[in-house]
């Protein structure tokens, strides 16, 4: 299976959600393909935020070695699954791909905690510290639910490179 996650900057929120959703997936012996993307390409090439890094480290997950990339297009054509953090991530999503929005491949990161409820995960950028701890708490946990729903045998998401036959699901389940 091959998950891209998309907020903004590709500095704060997304690269901790690559970099933790790989670590679950290692852990879990799942040959996932993992990347992370900004919708605004202000910070191409740049390491995660030195925030989302200490956070990460300090929960025993290494980012420092990722690199912020602009989202384009051709992303609808490799991911399987994109998560974005927020719902103006979303609008910049449809304004870069156009007529190639799948709508069926991107949901909002915290609908596979709370299904259909539209949660942003928040912008910590502007803020201090804590703000960083929150989002690593918010995406920990929607990351858990991916490797649930996905990483079981017959689920679509078990092996490497497996595109075909991955039908993206609605979790029903209400928390
Ligand atoms: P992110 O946070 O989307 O979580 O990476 C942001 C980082 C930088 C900017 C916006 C959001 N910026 O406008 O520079």
């Amino acid at each position: 299976m091959k998950v891209l996650m998309v907020c903004l900057g590709n500095i704060c929120r997304s690269p901790l959600a690559e970099g933790i959703l790989r670590e679950k997936a290692r852990q879990a012996g799942l040959h996932w393909e993992i990347d992370s993307a900004g919708t605004n390409g202000y910070h191409t090439g740049e390491a995660p935020h030195h925030l989302s890094q200490k956070v990460a480290r300090l929960n025993g997950v290494d980012i420092s070695t990722q690199r912020a990339r602009r989202f384009t297009v051709d992303d609808f054509q490799h991911f399987d699954k994109i998560y974005a953090m927020a719902g103006d991530v979303i609008d910049d999503m449809r304004r870069i791909a156009g007529k190639k929005f799948d709508p069926n491949k991107v949901d909002l990161l915290m609908n596979e905690v709370h299904p259909g409820k539209d949660q942003d995960v928040p912008d910590p950028w502007y803020g201090p510290e804590p703000g960083y701890h929150e989002v690593y708490k918010m995406i920990d946990v929607a990351a858990n639910r991916i490797i649930a729903k996905y990483g079981q045998p017959g689920a679509g998401g078990s092996t490497q490179g497996q595109t075909s036959g991955f039908t993206p699901q609605k979790s029903h389940e209400q928390k």
